[in-house]
């Protein structure tokens, strides 16, 4: 439900009702990143991102997890392909970014947010998040290239951290399952290329 803004900020329990106003007053409030002064201007505050001097007072921070489907490209806009921010609800287009980037062919799970420190954890470098991929290959692959990838394989320009290759009651096949933990630039991709496979489908599961 729309609530006027100074009565947002008196609810958030941090200002008082003059503290609120003198802070519109002063430009100290923002909604969706612009100052806002009219304190009769109303918002939703469970949705709104309602910040004083940058920090948020209203509207928490959201974390959205999409099921992409193929054929979106992952960016905030494009001028030639839809975007995964086309598949939100409105409300949150403007709020969240996407946490890393899936291809646009490849499906499955994104995670969009707007807490910057949760972003920066999940991709910082050294934070080592796991992520799970579902690939189909042009073939099949087996324990040979199981070991390869545990070993770390070669990717041209870098050598990948160790990454696991589950295989189907272990045996060779072209629907396998991989974890890695790190996220260059078309990863998995350019794993499974090293060892002179294609992917042909992939899919993040976790
Ligand atoms: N690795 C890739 O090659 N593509 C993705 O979209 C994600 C990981």
């Amino acid at each position: 439900m729309l609530q006027r803004l100074d009565k947002i900020l008196s609810n958030s329990g941090r200002l008082t009702r003059s503290q609120a106003r003198d802070a519109l007053k002063a430009g100290r409030v923002a909604v969706y990143g612009e100052t806002v002064r009219d304190g009769a201007a109303k918002f939703d505050p469970e949705t709104a991102p309602v910040t004083l001097d940058g920090a948020p007072v209203a509207g928490g921070t959201v974390v959205l997890l999409l099921n992409k489907p193929a054929g979106y490209v992952t960016a905030t806009r494009d001028s030639r392909f839809p975007t995964v921010m086309d598949l939100l609800p409105s409300v949150y287009r403007r709020r969240v970014v996407p946490v890393g980037r899936l291809d646009k062919d490849t499906r499955g799970l994104l995670i969009l947010t707007d807490d910057g420190d949760f972003a920066h954890r999940m991709l910082a470098p050294k934070s080592h998040v796991w992520k799970l991929y579902e690939a189909e290959l042009d073939g099949p692959v087996g324990p040979e290239e199981r070991e390869r990838f545990r070993e770390g394989i070669s990717i041209g320009d870098r050598i990948c951290l160790p990454a696991e290759l589950y295989l189907p009651e272990g045996k060779p096949s072209s629907l396998v399952r991989v974890r890695i933990r790190e996220g260059k630039f078309h990863q998995v991709k350019r794993m499974f290329g090293a060892v002179g496979r294609e992917v042909t489908a992939l899919k993040r599961l976790r």
